[in-house]
């Protein structure tokens, strides 16, 4: 990515967008220079649209009722997301289990946050498992996505301490607010050009990142 050509990001939604808002703030703070080029919701009326209508970026839905099948629904989600001509799709609370040509499409320029410590908890209600497997520690992670759910290789992690008195919801407060660190962060890094996926694994700047990526410890 050349500095006069800003790399442009189409950021996929499911929800409340506070993944998505941490990318707006960081882009209008200058602190991501980015072109946030559109923001796609695979359901209506959700938080995260008026979050994308309030900065100002091209928001549409896609929803996935109206489709027949899942093939059906990710080649539609291609075709809209491709006609924004993105550099890097962005999942930010998508909450969608995707077809093997939907990530093959998109393989290495496309990122996923989920709310643990892969590859510990893929799947959901990762907070109240982690509390209820007895941890420690739990924490977030950015990886590019791959065919295997939650299963592509990390990019960064965030670590955060579990405490005695935690329930699923001081935890997920806890760890969003790492979210919101990590992934303007990951997003930064892939459009200046310094991280990258090859041959399955994640490089930054040239330099393989270890199977829980580059990790920001908050814990111990
Ligand atoms: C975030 O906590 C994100 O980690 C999680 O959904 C939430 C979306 O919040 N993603 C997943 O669980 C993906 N497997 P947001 O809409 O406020 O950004």
């Amino acid at each position: 990515m050349t500095s006069t050509k800003l790399c442009r990001v189409v950021v996929l939604i499911s929800g409340g967008g506070t993944n998505l808002q941490a990318l707006i703030d960081a882009q209008q703070s200058g602190e991501l220079p980015v072109q946030l080029t559109a923001v796609i919701s695979n359901r209506p009326g959700v938080k995260g649209l008026q979050r994308a209508a309030d900065a100002g970026i091209p928001h549409g839905i896609l929803d996935h009722k109206a489709y027949e099948s899942r093939e059906h629904f990710d080649e539609a989600l291609i075709q809209l997301i491709d006609s924004h001509k993105p550099d890097l799709v962005v999942l930010a609370g998508f909450m969608r289990i995707l077809t093997p040509a939907f990530t093959g499409h998109y393989l290495g320029r496309m990122l996923n946050i989920h709310p643990s410590l892969l590859p510990k908890y893929q799947g959901l209600h990762t907070h109240q498992r982690a509390i209820d497997a007895g941890d420690s520690c739990h924490g977030v992670t950015v990886h590019f996505v791959t065919a295997e759910l939650d299963g592509g290789p990390a990019v960064v992690q965030a670590k955060v301490n579990i405490f005695p008195e935690d329930t699923a919801d001081t935890l997920a407060q806890r760890v969003q607010a790492q979210e919101h660190i990590i992934y303007p962060l990951a997003v930064k890094w892939f459009a200046s050009g310094d991280l990258l996926m090859e041959n399955g694994l994640s490089l930054l700047n040239g330099e393989l990142l270890p199977h829980c990526g580059h990790l920001i410890d908050h814990s111990g």
